[in-house]
């Protein structure tokens, strides 16, 4: 399963990054406000970083000015994935910019329906918002479940992007269930080497390391 960082920080991507951890990059609006930085700056310098897909959002609701905002975010780098939403133009959209060659990230994913559209349309990427429908009272994973039935009944290259992750048990459950790709905040990618056994284990080696009055 592939690593994405569900962030604008450029620090955190940074960090992440060299440590060979990172296949890309997702963005939002509330992320780019988040960060306070200048959407174009922030997502050039991102793109400069990182190799691999990076998601920048469209923000108009009809297919003209989306296709106007996503040609203008392509032109930023040759790795800017464009993020459409999961509505009938955007579905529209994403059909142009798939037939121009361009990578697109369906998002606000929250149906089966919705995902098997989105990999009609030639997208790139689907996204499922998982931690928004756990909200609900949902089961996000069994979406994913669902869309890698379908997507595999069907022969769909359009990669299940699993969004929304909030927790490290997220990432795992999202693995088996067969997610091609987990974008996460960078704090839960950080948490995810954390045992508490491994911690007590390192403290027990340590401890009888330092009896034995050895050095390496
Ligand atoms: O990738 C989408 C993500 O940013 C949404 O996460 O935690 O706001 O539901 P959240």
């Amino acid at each position: 399963m592939k690593f994405f960082v569900d962030t604008a920080e450029v620090n955190d991507i940074r960090e992440l990054n060299a440590l060979g951890l990172l296949d890309g990059v997702t963005t939002n609006p509330s992320l780019i406000k988040k960060s306070g930085r200048d959407f174009a700056e922030v997502v050039r310098e991102i793109c400069d970083e990182v190799e691999g897909p990076v998601s920048a959002e469209v923000v108009s609701l009809d297919y003209d000015s989306m296709i106007a905002e996503g040609t203008k975010l392509s032109e930023l780098a040759d790795n800017i994935a464009i993020k459409v939403p999961l509505t009938w133009d955007g579905l529209k959209a994403c059909r142009t910019f798939s037939d121009q060659g361009k990578m697109v990230n369906v998002t606000l994913c929250f149906s089966a329906n919705q995902a098997l559209l989105a990999a009609k349309a030639g997208a790139t990427f689907i996204s499922p918002f998982i931690g928004r429908m756990d909200d609900l009272n949902l089961d996000g994973m069994q979406l994913i479940q669902d869309i890698r039935q379908i997507y595999d009944n069907y022969m769909f290259e359009t990669e299940i992007l699993a969004a929304s992750i909030r927790t490290a048990n997220h990432v795992s459950e999202c693995a088996l269930a067969g997610a091609d790709v987990a974008t996460c905040p960078p704090g839960v990618l950080r948490s995810l080497s954390s045992h508490v056994l491994t911690d007590k284990g390192l403290e027990g080696f340590l401890k009888d390391w330092e009896a034995t009055g050895q050095k390496i």
